[in-house]
């Protein structure tokens, strides 16, 4: 068998990564209407995960620590720092609508 057959056999059968990059889209839940966030698209367009993931990725959800949780800010506060505070140097929205649908 030639070797670069040999070789793109190697390449087939190597195991698939296994990436906890989360779901696609999440669903934000709040009172003024729900923010359908665009998760994998922002992970094409964002470079780091912790730009966002700011204790690592392995702490999991905002919310384990951004609702009760003593120290951290409120969810609110700080999903509208990190979220409408790039988008006011980029290209996302930064009106109420822009992320709020009333269902
Ligand atoms: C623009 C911000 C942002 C970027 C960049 C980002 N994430 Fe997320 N990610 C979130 C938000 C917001 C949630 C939802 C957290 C919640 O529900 O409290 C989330 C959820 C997740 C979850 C599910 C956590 C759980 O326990 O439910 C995983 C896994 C994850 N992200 C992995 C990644 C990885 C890996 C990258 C980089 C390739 C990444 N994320 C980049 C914002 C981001
Ligand atoms: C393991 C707990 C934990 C997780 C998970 C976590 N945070 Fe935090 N976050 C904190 C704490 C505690 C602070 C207070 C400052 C500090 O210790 O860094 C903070 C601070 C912040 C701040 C700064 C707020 C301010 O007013 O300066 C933002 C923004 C933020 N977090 C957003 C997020 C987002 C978005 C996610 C999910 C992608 C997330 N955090 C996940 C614990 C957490
Ligand atoms: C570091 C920068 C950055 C952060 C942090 C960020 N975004 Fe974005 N967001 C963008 C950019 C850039 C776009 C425009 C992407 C495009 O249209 O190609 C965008 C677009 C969006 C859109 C519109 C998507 C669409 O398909 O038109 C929504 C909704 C959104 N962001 C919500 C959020 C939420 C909610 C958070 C916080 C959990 C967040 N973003 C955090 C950069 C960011
Ligand atoms: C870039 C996206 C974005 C923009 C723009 C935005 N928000 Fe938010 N907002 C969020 C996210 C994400 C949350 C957190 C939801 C969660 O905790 O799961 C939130 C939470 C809230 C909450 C708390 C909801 C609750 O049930 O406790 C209120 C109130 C709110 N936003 C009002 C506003 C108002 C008013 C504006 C316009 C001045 C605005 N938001 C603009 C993304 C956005």
């Amino acid at each position: 068998m030639p070797l670069s057959v040999l070789f793109f056999l190697i390449v087939l059968l190597a195991p698939i990564p296994t990436t906890a990059s989360g779901p696609a889209t999440i669903q934000l839940k709040a009172s003024l209407g729900t923010v359908s966030f665009p998760h994998e698209k922002h992970q094409a367009v964002v470079p780091s995960c912790e730009t966002c993931h700011h204790k690592g990725v392995e702490k999991g959800a905002c919310h384990h620590c951004h609702e009760a949780t003593s120290g951290a800010p409120q969810g609110k506060d700080a999903f509208h720092k990190v979220c409408r505070g790039c988008h006011e140097k980029t290209a996302g929205p930064t009106q109420c609508s822009g992320c709020h649908h009333k269902q």
